[in-house]
């Protein structure tokens, strides 16, 4: 049996700045190297040498290496992020030399038959935007949208499809109410008005966006979550229809009038249940011990259903650095995104994440999540047979799967 995909289909895979470029100067670089994380790395028995991003796969001095994979896959798209602080290094100073930079690697992607979907802004900060006061503050707002109205007017001719922001509710949960990620602080407040900011970012960017070229195309990356009411219970139904509002819908709600696609990030299933002490068991779970829900994918697009937008999937993927996993978790993602399209969603692409293995935030670079490997010593790229697996798929536009 085989599942045909629609004839211009988006087919590629998915980056970002800080994560594969390498030598940023940002809030995360400061943060890695600062004391205070490696003592916290220290206590954990962890090597801090592992949760500094460094030279990383060199990707924006040889971002021609990574080309060689997409044309090894044959992807017709790839999702990447600019990097803020590279752009704009102290405020106002934009550098002429990595816009035009930017705009080259567009151009070499285009010339290749791939087009760039391009993320604004992928979590990292130039490091002066700490110190006028980070997302907490509303004067970022201007600031971001000063950095929008430069880039989209440098881009404007290589560019057609934006995703503003990268997971807002991820981005606050872990920097302003976890307090594990930079800036680290723990305060609802802060996190309320965080959200607050990335929204208000988000719809003047969207305006910008528009007014230099009404073609534009224009989205977030939302990081949508299966929540299942356990047995189906009622008060369990109860507890999903709020976990659903406040983490699936709150945001994309409000941002209902300026988009014009969703970008999907599908990691997570989670089983809602308000009686303690009943742990979910998955069958297979990747390196980070994140359970594997492929058919959760399923679920989370029927239900964007509503907002009666065009979808790209802009992530899923895991980290498998055996590459055990990953075929069958494309395959199994790849059923359930078809199976959504013949109830009528939308979808018009999928990235997968990641093309090559990176720095994994947090979690530094033990988490490999690269359809091709990355040997940090010699920067080669080396295919890992999922790749090949994907590119089959690719290049036929169809899944072919064994008669079951
Ligand atoms: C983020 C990526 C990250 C991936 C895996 C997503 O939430 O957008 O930057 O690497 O998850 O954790």
């Amino acid at each position: 049996m085989s599942l045909k995909f629609p004839k211009d289909f988006y087919w590629g895979a998915a980056t970002s700045s800080h994560q594969i470029e390498g030598n940023t100067h940002n809030d995360w670089s400061e943060w890695e190297q600062s004391l205070k994380r490696r003592q916290e790395l220290i206590n954990q028995g962890k090597d801090p040498a592992k949760f500094i991003s460094g030279r990383n796969s060199d990707s924006y001095a040889n971002n021609n290496a990574n080309i060689v994979c997409l044309l090894d896959l044959g992807a017709n798209a790839y999702r990447w992020s600019l990097e803020w602080s590279r752009i704009e290094p102290r405020p106002g100073d934009f550098q002429e030399d990595v816009l035009e930079h930017y705009k080259d690697f567009c151009k070499k992607l285009r010339a290749h038959g791939i087009e760039p979907v391009v993320t604004i802004w992928h979590w990292t900060n130039p490091v002066w935007l700490r110190d006028v006061g980070d997302w907490s503050s509303p004067r970022v707002v201007k600031y971001f949208a000063r950095f929008v109205k430069k880039v989209a007017e440098y881009l404007d001719e290589e560019v057609n499809i934006w995703i503003t922001i990268n997971e807002p509710l991820v981005f606050s949960s872990f920097s302003y109410l976890h307090g594990s990620w930079p800036p680290q602080r723990q305060n609802w407040f802060a996190y309320m008005r965080v959200l607050r900011h990335l929204r208000q970012a988000h719809i003047q960017a969207y305006k910008i966006l528009k007014k230099i070229n009404s073609y534009n195309q224009i989205g977030i990356a939302s990081h949508n979550i299966y929540f299942e009411a356990h047995n189906n219970l009622f008060f369990n139904r109860f507890i999903k229809k709020l976990a659903d509002w406040w983490w699936n819908d709150r945001f994309l709600k409000q941002i209902d009038a300026h988009q014009d696609f969703i970008g999907l990030n599908y990691y997570f299933h989670s089983l809602v249940n308000f009686l303690p002490g009943t742990a979910t068991y998955y069958e297979r779970y990747s390196d980070m011990g994140w359970g594997l829900y492929p058919e959760g994918i399923y679920h989370v697009l029927k239900d964007l259903k509503k907002y009666s937008k065009p979808i790209y999937i802009t992530e899923a993927g895991l980290a498998d650095k055996s590459d055990t996993h990953r075929r069958w978790y494309l395959q199994e993602l790849l059923k359930n995104i078809h199976k959504a399209m013949l109830v009528g969603v939308d979808v018009r692409g999928f990235f997968y994440w990641s093309l090559i293995d990176n720095f994994e935030w947090a979690n530094g670079y033990d988490p490999c999540f690269g359809l091709y490997e990355v040997n940090y010593q010699t920067l080669e790229r080396i295919s890992r047979s999922s790749a090949k697996f994907y590119r089959d798929i690719i290049q036929t536009n169809q899944l072919l799967l064994d008669d079951e």
